[in-house]
């Protein structure tokens, strides 16, 4: 009975996502450093703190979550606060209750995943080589991930998986990803590689293979009919005539989506970032320490923060420097 987070350019904010920690065991190419430095643990939000945030923006009309990271499933415990969250599914206050990982932990976590009410799960995978696998991810086992979405197919939820087009990465393995998750009924999003974060030596204009490009490469072999579908979310899908497909492109650099964004994201610090490519932020933590009675304070601190989520992100190349247009690195917002 609270009215509805809308915010200024009439966009209701019914999505969250929720990075609840910035560690990852792997450390992609295009999302760390090598040698990152991971924030201090008395930094993060403790389990009941997320729980709190996450509850109060459920009562506020977020109808659908998504946890995120670095890897969620290296955070300790973390299976007390998917179940938190999995309570909200059983009285129908949300929707959706999902993730996005590397896959690294899923074999172990699957069936408990599926018992806590998620039904998707999204899985980062660039590529089907052993060798290239463990060179993006500098040191992750490919058999592992495999192994991990093995169980979680088997424990009955649907996959995704999200492939970032890398330039002389995986260009010459479009059709390779294409064919095995077709084989196995797997969705398959591609993803522009986005601006973000410091990355020691790597250099993202180097990585950066248009998904314009991806879609007439998979022209020459495919029929591609557009979908209307857009669900709130950054993808744009088209379907394969011949396999009956789903393919997805998310485009924040050839095609920005902002009119249609109906989210918002919460670092695994407390901060609320209206946007994932533009600095705009709110402090959620001070509210929620300094009143543990009562949410009232937090309630409040977050309208005041959706009142300011700007009308889109400006990721532009062209003005991209050397240590990144947007300093925060991907596995503190959560992507
Ligand atoms: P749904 O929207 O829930 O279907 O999930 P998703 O597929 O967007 O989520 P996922 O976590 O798999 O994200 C895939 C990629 O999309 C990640 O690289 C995200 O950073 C990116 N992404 C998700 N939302 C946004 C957004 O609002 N803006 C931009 N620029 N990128 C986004
Ligand atoms: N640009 C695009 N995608 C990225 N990811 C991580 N960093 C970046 C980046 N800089 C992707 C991961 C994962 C998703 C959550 O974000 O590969 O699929
Ligand atoms: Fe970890 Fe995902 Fe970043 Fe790779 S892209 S280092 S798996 S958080």
């Amino acid at each position: 009975n609270q009215a509805p987070l809308i915010d200024p350019f009439a966009r209701a904010i019914t999505y969250l996502r929720v990075s609840v920690t910035d560690r990852c065991d792997f450390r992609c190419v295009y999302c760390m450093a090598e040698n990152m430095t991971f924030l201090p643990k008395k930094e993060l939000l403790t389990l009941e703190e997320l729980d709190r945030v996450c509850s109060a923006f459920i009562g506020l009309g977020v109808r659908k979550l998504r946890i995120t990271g670095g890897e969620p499933l290296v955070r300790r415990d973390i299976m007390t606060f998917f179940n938190a969250m999995g309570r909200h599914l059983e009285t129908g206050a949300l929707d959706e209750l999902t993730l996005t990982t590397n896959g690294s932990q899923l074999e172990r976590f699957a069936d408990a995943l599926f018992a806590a009410g998620v039904r998707r799960v999204n899985v980062s995978l660039d590529t089907l080589d052993e060798e290239k696998f463990a060179r993006v991810t500098r040191w992750g086992r490919l058999a592992q991930v495999m192994r991990g979405i093995d169980a979680a197919q088997n424990a009955g939820m649907r996959v995704k998986i999200n492939a970032v087009a890398l330039k002389g990465f995986n260009e010459d393995e479009l059709f390779d990803l294409v064919d095995w998750c077709a084989a196995r009924d797997i969705d398959l999003t591609f993803i522009e590689v986005m601006p973000m974060g410091d990355l020691g030596n790597e250099n993202r204009v180097g990585q950066y293979w248009s998904l314009t490009d991806v879609r007439d490469r998979l022209a020459e072999r495919f029929t591609l009919m557009d979908l209307a579908e857009r669900s709130g979310g950054p993808a744009r899908y088209v379907r394969l005539t011949e396999t009956g497909q789903k393919i997805g492109f998310i485009t924040p650099l050839s095609h920005n989506f902002c009119e249609s964004c109906n989210r918002v994201r919460l670092t695994c610090t407390g901060e609320l970032y209206m946007c994932l490519g533009q600095e705009n932020r709110a402090d959620l933590r001070a509210p929620l320490r300094a009143h543990p009675e009562t949410d009232a304070p937090l309630a409040e601190a977050v309208r005041a923060a959706i009142a300011l989520k700007p009308k889109g992100h400006d990721f532009d190349y062209s003005r991209q420097r050397a240590d990144g247009q947007v300093s925060r690195h991907m596995s503190h917002t959560g992507g």
